[in-house]
């Protein structure tokens, strides 16, 4: 098989300084692994739009549909606040979301045991916690129509539209569905149906979804009440499905009860391709946190798990995936920290180019 390519978006902010980080490591596995990726890298972002006036080159775009997988940094910041909607930072990565079609966005919210007293939780609510989101990614509130600002008699009127479809809602339960039997079989699915038509219907179509996986336990939850139990009891859920916007929110409050954001990264998968991979893209939850940028004080683990994801979903190389999430492991069990995961008897953290180079020493020392 011809050697997998690999495009890299560092975007803003931090982007770039977590980036550098894990282009040490995929250069690792091709000097020590025998896994080479053809790697190409180009502009999304603020990034873009200083260089081309876009968020998002049309010659990026075309490059991102032809690629074995995408690896992005982040997207933003203070300086492009002021731009018009069409041009922000943000929209370049929701083009890419929309026009690969990655329907199915996992994030898995991962609590090392070595970070366990890093969250703003009781470690035992924590501890061992593996759970994993499915958020939908290409619909609902953040592409419906009609969307915009409008005038209306004589004041203004802001409208955005929750719009699912049958089959939108069912190609995300199926991607839940089928995590859920490599994992330990259970779905949580979480809309509004108390409230919102869109609600039934989603509650409806992942009910028949699941007569497909009779080993599956589903259960169905309001988001409100998910996003208590979230914070109340974690540990009860394995696979949570939900939607575009109730998955960005969840996925945030998920994210937090790990002790760090900058620890988790994410997939967003669509449709096979001619070759049978996804179409994919891969990147940190995190944001282009610009408080911190340009400081080397970013930690790279996030995006670095996120290769890990590209290579166990993209590659099928599930267990050099779990070779380099245990380097994480044993990185952070040696009590190496960046700035992130200091705790309060303090110390001095490591740069950004420092933990990457402990991965690279864990990865060497798997061999
Ligand atoms: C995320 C982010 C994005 C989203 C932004 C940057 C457009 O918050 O990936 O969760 O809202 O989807
Ligand atoms: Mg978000």
């Amino acid at each position: 098989m011809s050697t997998p390519s690999l495009l890299i978006l560092p975007g803003d902010g931090i982007g770039p300084e977590v980036m550098t980080e894990v282009r040490k490591v995929i250069d690792w596995f091709g000097a020590k692994r025998d896994l080479a990726f053809d790697v190409s890298e180009d502009l999304v972002g603020g990034a873009a739009y200083d260089k081309h006036g876009v968020p998002l080159h049309d010659d990026t775009m075309a490059r991102a549909q032809e690629v074995d997988a995408v690896l992005l940094g982040a997207v933003g910041g203070p300086k492009y606040d002021e731009l018009d909607f069409s041009v922000k930072p943000e929209r370049g990565l929701l083009r890419l979301r929309k026009e690969m079609d990655l329907f199915a966005n996992l994030r898995p919210a991962q609590c090392f045991d070595a970070l366990a007293d890093f969250s703003s939780l009781k470690k035992d609510v924590v501890a061992g916690l593996d759970i994993m989101i499915v958020r939908e990614l290409t619909s609902g509130v953040y592409f419906g129509e009609p969307r915009g600002i409008f005038e209306e008699g004589n004041e203004r009127v802001g409208i955005n539209t929750q719009r699912y479809t049958e089959s939108e809602i069912e190609r995300a339960a199926r991607a839940a569905f089928e995590l859920a039997m490599r994992r330990n079989k259970k779905v949580c699915s979480m809309e509004k149906a108390n409230v919102m038509e869109s609600g039934i219907l989603w509650r409806e179509v992942a009910t028949r979804v699941g007569k497909d996986y009779p080993e599956v336990e589903l259960s169905h939850m309001y988001a409100d009440n998910g996003a208590m139990q979230l914070v109340r009891a974690p540990k009860q859920f394995d696979v949570i499905l939900t939607d575009n916007l109730f998955g960005d929110i969840l996925s945030d409050c998920a994210a937090m009860l790990t002790g760090s954001l900058g620890m988790l990264p994410s997939a967003s998968l669509g449709a096979p391709m001619a070759n049978g991979r996804p179409k994919a893209l891969y990147e940190p939850v995190h944001g282009s946190a610009p408080d911190i940028a340009g400081q080397g004080k970013a930690n790279p683990i996030a995006c670095i798990l996120s290769f890990a994801m590209a290579l166990r979903y993209s590659f099928d190389q599930g267990d050099e995936a779990t070779r380099l999430e245990n380097a994480i492991e044993a990185v952070l069990a040696s009590g190496a920290r960046t700035a992130d995961l200091m705790g309060p008897e303090g110390g001095t953290p490591l740069s950004t180019a420092e933990m990457g180079d402990k991965v690279i020493e864990a990865l060497d020392q798997s061999l």
